[in-house]
């Protein structure tokens, strides 16, 4: 019997431990808010958290706190949810709920807080994620842990129903309000004090709570510091609390939510939470658990990790006369535990079309091209280009980083290599944008029965609501001159002036049970005059 249930639990930590450790495979759904989850400054920056770094900062003037405010939005969103129902929780439906009508989302924090991540919103990207992932960079920024952040978030298309726990609600509601989102009574105290460590209340938005001139800034912070930490718990259980919902005016008025909620079962959890490990334990579950109620049906990923290897804006492009392609891209290599200055080189080695290596050694050297960070990680990109012969092609690489002790990793993505199509690529120098109209050239190899069609995705902006909607739109494209083994086909399209930045695209095949296509490239990479091949 000990033998079997120690041979259960070898299995179970072996399996957890090769889980977490399981790198993703590239391509991947995860790729883009991978990106801006981590890339934080640097080379190729996606500058997600700039609005939230440092964790003081706010770019809406004195007393504001974004990394506060983001925090505050995502649990806005998911706070109508309703897990007995399976319906809302984290869909980014607050973007339909900030006419005022509700009454649930009253002050300037989520416009604010959706205006600075709208732009991070894309076909990749729902803006549900993006909401969650705020969560991530705005706890992280202030020294508090890494939330798990998964992706897999559906945007909801309408406002969801009324009911943000508010101040003046009473204990029975918040715990029925909790309960609905999947938290019980000693969690709602415990997400409670987590989401109240950062920001305050503010006079212009609660003047019952923070009169008008009472305070600096007409704001009064929930605790004594400007960081992620167990101090709105301890201050509140040494009587030290300035917390405006536990003390002051909000009291008489029976505002005093975080008092009648810290208090409602004899100080017990909020005394624990006093603890700053158990502080920080309790809030990465819990503040975990908060940006993943989703309605159900649902599915998340795994949580993202960063990819110790990732192909970064690889393209394939044929040059004028057909006999060879130009290879360019490049490698970005994860530097934490392995710093640069480790690294002497990094090698792609390629498979040609028919995965053999008809190319010789198919080695392609790389050269630094610049490091970025996140908040846990640093990374260094690679670039290459090279010349492939256009009859044999490229089908997959593998990636052999040798150190300056002489010791080589290969890594292989798996055992099928990193992946490459050259049936169909977009001709980026052919291809242009010259004031408004769009101009875009792919080259599709001529063994292909397919047609080739250019996919848009458009932002369309909407009245009153601060996200654009994402509107696809496919436009047929046509077959011109043949350039050694490969089609050209081309297509125009008139965009919006909106439209003329931060407007992906795609070229694909049609017909065809799988789809195949170069994806996800933006109008801002293209010139302003298209150069004949
Ligand atoms: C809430 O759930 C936690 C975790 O299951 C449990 O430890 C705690 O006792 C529960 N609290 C209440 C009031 O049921
Ligand atoms: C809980 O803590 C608050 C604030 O320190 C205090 O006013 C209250 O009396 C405490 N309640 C209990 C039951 O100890």
């Amino acid at each position: 019997m000990a033998r079997l249930v120690w041979a259960v639990v070898t299995y179970l930590f072996f399996t957890l431990v090769s889980r977490a450790a399981a790198a993703t495979t590239w391509p991947s759904s995860v790729d883009e808010l991978e990106d801006i989850m981590y890339l934080n400054t640097g080379y190729r920056a996606r500058g997600f958290a700039a609005p939230v770094t440092p964790c003081s900062f706010s770019s809406e003037g004195a007393g504001r706190i974004a990394a506060a405010e983001f925090i505050r939005t995502a649990f806005h969103d998911m706070a109508t949810g309703n897990t007995f129902l399976g319906t809302g929780g984290l869909d980014a439906s607050i973007i339909f709920e900030l006419g005022g009508n509700q009454g649930d989302n009253i002050g300037p924090a989520f416009p604010s807080t959706l205006t600075k991540l709208a732009p991070f919103f894309s076909s990749r990207s729902s803006m549900a994620d993006i909401i969650a992932l705020g969560l991530y960079a705005a706890v992280r920024s202030c020294s508090g842990p890494a939330v798990p952040f998964k992706s897999g978030r559906i945007d909801a298309t309408e406002a969801g129903p009324v009911g943000v726990p508010l101040p003046q609600n009473s204990l029975f509601t918040f715990q029925n309000q909790f309960a609905r989102v999947g938290f019980n009574a000693t969690e709602m105290i415990q997400v409670v004090a987590c989401g109240h460590t950062l920001g305050g209340v503010h006079a212009s938005n609660f003047p019952q709570i923070v009169p008008p001139g009472s305070a600096p800034d007409d704001v009064v912070h929930f605790d004594t510091t400007t960081k992620f930490d167990e101090k709105i718990a301890s201050e509140f259980v040494s009587g030290q609390t300035k917390d405006p919902l536990t003390v002051g005016p909000a009291k008489s008025v029976g505002r005093d939510s975080d008092y009648r909620v810290f208090s409602s079962d004899g100080n017990v959890t909020i005394s624990a939470m006093a603890n700053p490990t158990t502080y920080t334990t309790t809030c990465k579950a819990l503040l975990q658990r908060m940006i993943e109620v989703v309605p159900s049906g649902v599915p998340l990923t795994d949580p993202i990790v960063p990819y110790e290897i990732k192909p970064t804006a690889l393209q394939l492009t044929l040059l004028s006369g057909g006999s060879k392609l130009q290879f360019a891209g490049e490698i970005r290599v994860r530097t934490t535990s392995r710093p640069a200055s480790q690294i002497a080189s990094v090698d792609i080695i390629y498979k040609d079309r028919n995965g053999a290596s008809s190319c010789g050694s198919c080695k392609i050297p790389t050269a630094v091209k610049g490091t970025a960070a996140g908040f846990d990680d640093s990374f260094a990109f690679y670039g290459f280009t090279a010349l492939l012969a256009s009859d044999t092609s490229i089908s997959s690489f593998i990636v052999l980083v040798t150190l300056t002790s002489g010791a080589k990793t290969i890594y292989g993505n798996g055992p099928s290599g990193f992946p490459l199509q050259d049936q169909i690529m977009l001709q980026s120098p052919q291809s242009c944008l010259a004031s408004n109209v769009l101009t875009v050239v792919a080259a599709v190899r001529s063994t292909s029965s397919s047609g080739a069609s250019l996919d848009l995705t458009l932002k369309v902006p909407r009245t009153g609501i601060i996200p654009p909607a994402l509107q696809a739109q496919s436009v047929a494209m046509t077959k011109g001159a043949k350039v050694g083994p490969y089609d050209l086909y081309s297509a125009k399209y008139t965009l919006d002036a909106s439209q003329t930045k931060n407007t992906k695209f795609d070229v694909s095949l049609t017909g065809g049970s799988v789809r195949v296509a170069d994806s996800f490239k933006d109008v801002g990479g293209l010139g302003g005059a298209c150069v004949p091949l």
